[in-house]
């Protein structure tokens, strides 16, 4: 069944008057519940935003330019105030990068669940002090955490144990829906490890849809059930996990397959991908991987690829997906496939 379903989502970046940044471009997708999806690709493509954009989170300068987002059978692009408040509860959520980020420094943790489990309390719900902690302990076990992290301030908690504690704050909300943006980027490869099974954990055992998101697909192959693969702004190639480490893929697909960034590093260089993701502030006029890819063809330059089937799901790819429905891409991908260049 449909969790989520969005069309022609698009979301602009306005930081000074004349600049537009198109940081999400014309994303349509389709998300059933209990899906766990993983979304991949470099830094700048707009993956944040997206996630952001999906749980109504974006803040100024980014705006909504146009789309629609249905969740559960409502629109959920157009909602404000009140009602967004009401999607919160049992609706959709996000985990952040960094878990001290999400933290107040100077509210211990069983101030953090009292201010939400009553921000978001039903109609006659009230959450006394005891129950709060009561509802606190309960959660902090779901994500392997003791009772007596309620009395810590978010200083006295390692890196590990703050990401776990905002994934608590979060569960707290029962959403149908969360979004995880590079929650284990921050932390050593250990903690990352384990903060990832509690996770993938929590996604079964409660059944929720989860996005993970994240430029290192080794982490989001082994866990999640379908990957997206986003490159300037738009949705390049979405498949089921297991096929994507097998058979011919979006060129852009494969050139990730081949690199692995080191997650301790403090900033992540993807290596081996040569060239840059283009200026998003500048319209497409074909499609945005051509400059890098050793199969562009003439049709490449000119005209934006849309998703069409390849494999077990779809790419955006004149040369390995070319649709139907434009003319030229199938005699262009005939011909690269004559002469095909090897991207590994
Ligand atoms: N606060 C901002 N102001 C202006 N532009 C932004 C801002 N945040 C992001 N962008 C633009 O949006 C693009 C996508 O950003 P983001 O969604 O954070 O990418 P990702 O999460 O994939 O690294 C960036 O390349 C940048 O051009
Ligand atoms: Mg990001």
């Amino acid at each position: 069944m449909t969790l989520l379903a969005a069309e022609k989502v698009n979301v602009v970046y306005e930081p000074a008057r004349g600049t537009r940044i198109w940081s999400v471009r014309d994303v349509d997708l389709d998300l059933k519940q209990g899906e766990f999806v993983g979304l991949v690709g470099e830094s700048g493509c707009g993956k944040s935003t997206l996630g952001f954009a999906l749980t109504r989170m974006l803040r100024a300068p980014a705006r909504l330019e146009n789309g629609v987002i249905s969740f559960g059978g409502v629109d959920v692009a157009s909602l404000t105030g009140e009602a967004l408040r009401r999607q919160r509860r049992k609706g959709f959520a996000i985990v952040l990068q960094s878990g001290m980020n999400a933290l107040n420094p100077v509210r211990n943790v069983e101030l953090h669940f009292s201010d939400i489990l009553r921000a978001h309390a039903g109609p006659g719900e009230h959450y006394s002090d005891a129950a709060v902690r009561r509802r606190g302990a309960e959660l902090l076990g779901k994500v392997s955490l003791e009772a007596s992290v309620l009395k810590k301030f978010p200083h006295e908690l390692s890196g590990g144990m703050r990401q776990r504690v905002s994934i608590a704050l979060v569960l707290s909300l029962e959403p149908k829906m969360i979004v995880f943006d590079e929650p284990t980027t921050a932390l050593d490869v250990i903690v990352q490890k384990a903060v990832m099974q509690t996770i993938q954990e929590l996604q079964r055992d409660q059944g929720f849809t989860a996005i993970l998101i994240s430029h290192d697909l080794g982490v989001v192959l082994e866990s999640t059930n379908r990957v997206m693969v986003m490159y300037a702004g738009r949705i390049v190639e979405d498949q089921p996990s297991k096929e994507l480490v097998r058979g011919l893929h979006h060129p852009y697909t494969e050139a990730l397959l081949g690199c692995y960034a080191d997650p301790r590093a403090e900033e992540i260089h993807l290596e081996g991908i040569p060239g840059t993701p283009p200026d998003l502030s500048k319209p497409l006029t074909g499609c945005a991987y051509a400059p890098r890819c050793p199969l562009a063809q003439e049709i490449c330059w000119k005209v934006v690829p849309p998703l069409a089937p390849l494999g077990s799901g779809t790419a955006a790819c004149h040369v390995r997906a070319p649709s139907a429905k434009v003319p030229g891409a199938q005699a262009a991908a005939a011909k690269a496939g004559a002469g095909r260049v090897a991207t590994k």
